[in-house]
């Protein structure tokens, strides 16, 4: 049992955890629980003070006045991810930040980990403290930031070697041509260079440098063989660099799209879809009138595009066909934008074959017979009295009745009034296997305040299946997408169970 009061007692500084301070059956104690739990004595030390913290109310740690080791921070426990349901949440990060104007774009990327949850501890190199310096950088990972290769305390406390395993995976970001060089060469004469030879982790690396380095023959080669030797990239983007009047290729990825592959890299969650593709259908359709006009609805794709992101999540294929709406993709599918009811059409049973099929999207019934070549002009009253509508094609009635008919086909009813009893009635009109029908009335109390259900964040479904009604409670729109995506599984196990 370790005495945590021995060790808080002995606390420099949350900036240098001085271990060697410690009296010999604490520091042997605290040896042997950090071994039994693959951490560093340091880290074991900074989680069992979280602890006592938690516990205990709070524990002062007074800071330490070394320079160059990063500020000096209070020992808190994670704080709860500000954004909840990121793959890599709990994870650890070892951040290796290297010399380019690019480096200031690793503070954001550590604010956005820390916010989902990941653990993140930096090294720098000589160059990046050019940049940026070791105070904001810890004063952002809220830990000691690592900057020397022969430095004492560091290498007693947690030594290069346990620097470079103690984390889950190791992002390079911004990384230099001049370190990509020493990675694919296997040189190690600083911190940074020695940790990545040292590691037994995944490494991701988003390079940064003038298009010119980038596209030269000697870094060419070295990225082709760090992409040989099992280094995942991101980037380097096309586009403006920060140096005046220089474009091309060499911008480093923006900080999002680096926690997006560092989300993709570290996602354990079991993947129960995987080999299974999915078609969704989301959003408006937009029905032309003339240039300018069209024939739309309120509809703003966040169910549609939920599902689509629960059913990937969970490991399917997911062919997203769109309809215009204004919110980001969905994270790990691929994205087919489409105008009118016609183009979903094409392109929906352009992505057959399918395993599952989720119809979310509000399609326009009607578009306008002949859309007009020029702007309606009102001037003269010469413009139409009234607009000649024809029936759009029922795209989920179509799959239905396909020859590649999807296994799973749901479809979604959108109703303001006897809802199950409609529902019903275009599960069979679309031969569908299940219905989602959803309340769409303005008094249906769902998200008064946001407008109600089309356009808010919040639904209350019903699902109908052959065998009968399922009511679920009122969810969010992401809740209510993964139920039916985790429902889609049993579904689907249970399929195979009996087959
Ligand atoms: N749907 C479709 N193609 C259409 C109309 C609807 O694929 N032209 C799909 C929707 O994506 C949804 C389901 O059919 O999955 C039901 O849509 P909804 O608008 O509720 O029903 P409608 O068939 O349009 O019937 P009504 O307007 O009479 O309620």
């Amino acid at each position: 049992m370790i005495e945590i009061n021995a060790i808080k007692c002995h606390i420099g500084g949350m900036a240098s955890i001085t271990i060697r301070n410690l009296d010999e059956s604490t520091k042997q104690a605290l040896r042997e629980r950090a071994a039994r739990n693959g951490r560093s004595m340091e880290e074991e030390a900074r989680l069992l003070l979280a602890e006592l913290e938690q516990g205990a109310g709070s524990v002062e740690v007074a800071a330490s006045g070394r320079p160059q080791a990063g500020p000096a921070v209070a020992a808190r426990p994670s704080p709860e991810p500000a954004i909840s349901g990121f793959p890599a949440a709990g994870k650890r990060v070892l951040l290796i930040i290297s010399g380019g104007i690019a480096a200031y774009k690793s503070l954001d990327l550590i604010r956005r980990l820390r916010e989902r949850g990941v653990r993140v501890r930096a090294v720098m190199t000589a160059a990046a403290q050019q940049f940026i310096t070791p105070l904001s950088v810890g004063a952002l990972t809220a830990d000691k930031v690592f900057t020397d290769l022969f430095d004492r305390e560091d290498e007693h406390d947690v030594g290069h070697i346990r620097l470079a395993r103690d984390c889950d995976l190791v992002v390079v970001a911004p990384a230099t041509a001049d370190l990509m060089a020493k990675m694919a060469n296997g040189l190690a004469n600083d911190l940074a260079s020695t940790a990545l030879l040292a590691t037994n982790r995944p490494v991701l690396i988003a390079p940064a440098m003038n298009p010119a380095m980038w596209s030269h023959k000697a870094t060419r080669r070295n990225a082709e063989s760090l992409r040989r030797d099992g280094i995942h990239f991101i980037g380097p983007m096309a586009g403006e660099m920060a140096e005046s009047g220089e474009a091309g290729e060499g911008r480093m990825a923006e900080p999002m799209q680096v926690v997006e592959k560092i989300g993709e890299l570290l996602d354990t969650r079991p993947k129960p879809l995987k080999g299974k593709r999915a078609i969704v259908t989301s959003g408006p359709t937009h029905e032309p009138i003339d240039p300018v006009r069209y024939i739309a609805n309120r509809s703003s794709g966040k169910q549609g595009h939920a599902i689509a992101e629960a059913l990937a999540d969970l490991g399917a294929e997911v062919i997203l066909v769109s309809g215009p709406v204004s919110i980001p993709d969905p994270k790990g599918c691929e994205v087919v934008r489409v105008e009118s009811a016609r183009e979903m059409q094409r392109m929906v049973e352009a992505a057959l074959p399918a395993d599952i099929a989720v119809m979310v999207a509000a399609v326009a019934d009607w578009r306008s017979k002949g859309e007009a070549k020029e702007k309606m002009k009102k001037e003269g009253g010469k413009g139409p009295s009234h607009l000649e509508l024809t029936e759009n094609p029922d795209i989920l009635k179509g799959l239905g009745h396909h020859k590649q008919r999807p296994g799973l086909l749901i479809g979604f009813a959108a109703e303001t009034e006897k809802i199950v009893e409609h529902a019903r009635a275009k599960l069979e009109r679309k031969k569908a296997d299940w219905i989602v029908a959803n309340d769409v009335s303005p008094d249906s109390g769902i998200g008064t305040t946001e407008g109600g259900v089309m356009g808010g964040d919040r639904n209350r479904v019903r699902i109908l299946t052959r065998e009968g009604v399922e009511e679920w409670p009122e969810l969010t729109k992401q809740q209510v997408a993964r139920r039916l995506a985790a429902r889609i599984c049993d579904h689907l196990a249970a399929v195979t169970a009996t087959a």
